[in-house]
């Protein structure tokens, strides 16, 4: 009993540790009473019996809430790493833009104003990844508020390809829709809007100039599915399990110097779920993927 509270107080987290105990105190002082009754010998049988159940069960908690309090800190530890490596490149460019504009007075208008579009671009990117962290760690903490409503998935994927179609058009990669007759269906607009936009940016980022995105909606056994294809580079076999956990940047990387967190299709995984749907991925290496989610009609 001790040593698990030690290892509670190992794990730096008082607050759970507290929590914990508050919630077995009553167990604590039935444990207490039984202590004192052997002490006294006036235990019986049904006493011992008592005790080690409460005991086991006491256990059994300490062991599972420590092994969520590893798997936490282990998170926790990637997220400062992570946010540590990825802010600091952006960070670093808006420092030294900024100075030189603040200390050389002779720069010509142009070179100010690519100095300024550079650090409007860093600063979007840190506000970006700052943002993928903050969802991931709402979400990772259960608190993922879906606002569901009777809406036309059709409507949302042409507004986002029309945003993705402004990104796409600066790499010469054309995308397309092909959309099948859909019924209403309950979903939120801007998580399911935050998925199109993963899939669609990633089709984007990992293809090559000259390729075709084709975005695809339809009636698959009672779901809407939607399927965004690519024509990049494919994902390998050893990889399509990583794929949708946190952090994870794998072979193909960004064709146009986009950034790259790893944190994306982990963040669309769990909004997918929460929908009660599915995620998933088909691909051919060198021939390209088609990432896709379904969702209940009803
Ligand atoms: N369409 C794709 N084709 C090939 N590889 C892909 C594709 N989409 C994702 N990947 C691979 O999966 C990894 C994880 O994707 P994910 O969307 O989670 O992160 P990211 O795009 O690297 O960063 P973020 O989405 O956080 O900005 C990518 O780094 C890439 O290696
Ligand atoms: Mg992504």
């Amino acid at each position: 009993m001790l040593e698990l509270m030690e290892c509670q107080t190992l794990n730096n987290n008082f607050e759970i540790s507290s929590l914990m105990l508050q919630g077995d105190k009553d167990r604590v002082r039935h444990i207490n009473d039984l202590i004192q009754i052997v002490l006294e010998q006036k235990a019986t049988i049904s006493d011992y019996k008592i005790s080690e159940q409460l005991l086991k069960d006491l256990i059994t908690k300490y062991v599972k809430a420590e092994t969520e309090l590893k798997k936490l800190n282990e998170l926790k530890n990637k997220f400062l790493g992570m946010a540590a490596h990825d802010l600091r490149n952006p960070l670093g460019a808006i420092l030294n833009y900024s100075q030189f504009l603040k200390e050389d007075e002779d720069l010509d208008a142009e070179t100010q104003s690519e100095f300024i579009e550079n650090i409007y671009s860093a600063s979007s990117n840190m506000l970006a990844i700052l943002n993928d962290l903050l969802d991931i760690s709402q979400i990772e903490s259960g608190k993922i508020n879906l606002k569901v409503k009777l809406d036309n998935l059709n409507q949302l994927i042409c507004h986002r390809v029309k945003l993705g179609q402004v990104i796409s058009q600066n790499k010469e990669i054309e995308i397309t829709t092909q959309l099948g007759e859909l019924p209403e269906v309950p979903f939120d607009s801007d998580r399911l809007g935050q998925v199109l936009d993963n899939f669609i940016s990633n089709a984007i980022k990992f293809s090559s100039s000259g390729t075709v995105i084709q975005i695809r909606s339809s009636i698959h056994k009672g779901k809407v599915k939607v399927e965004v294809c690519d024509q990049g580079p494919g994902i390998p076999e050893e990889e399509i399990g990583k794929l949708f956990g946190e952090f994870q940047k794998l072979s193909a990387r960004p064709t146009g110097g986009e950034k790259s967190t790893g944190l994306g299709l982990a963040i669309v995984k769990k909004i997918v779920e929460a929908h009660n749907g599915e995620i998933g991925v088909e691909s051919i290496l060198g021939q390209g993927s088609t990432f896709f989610f379904k969702i209940p009609i009803k």
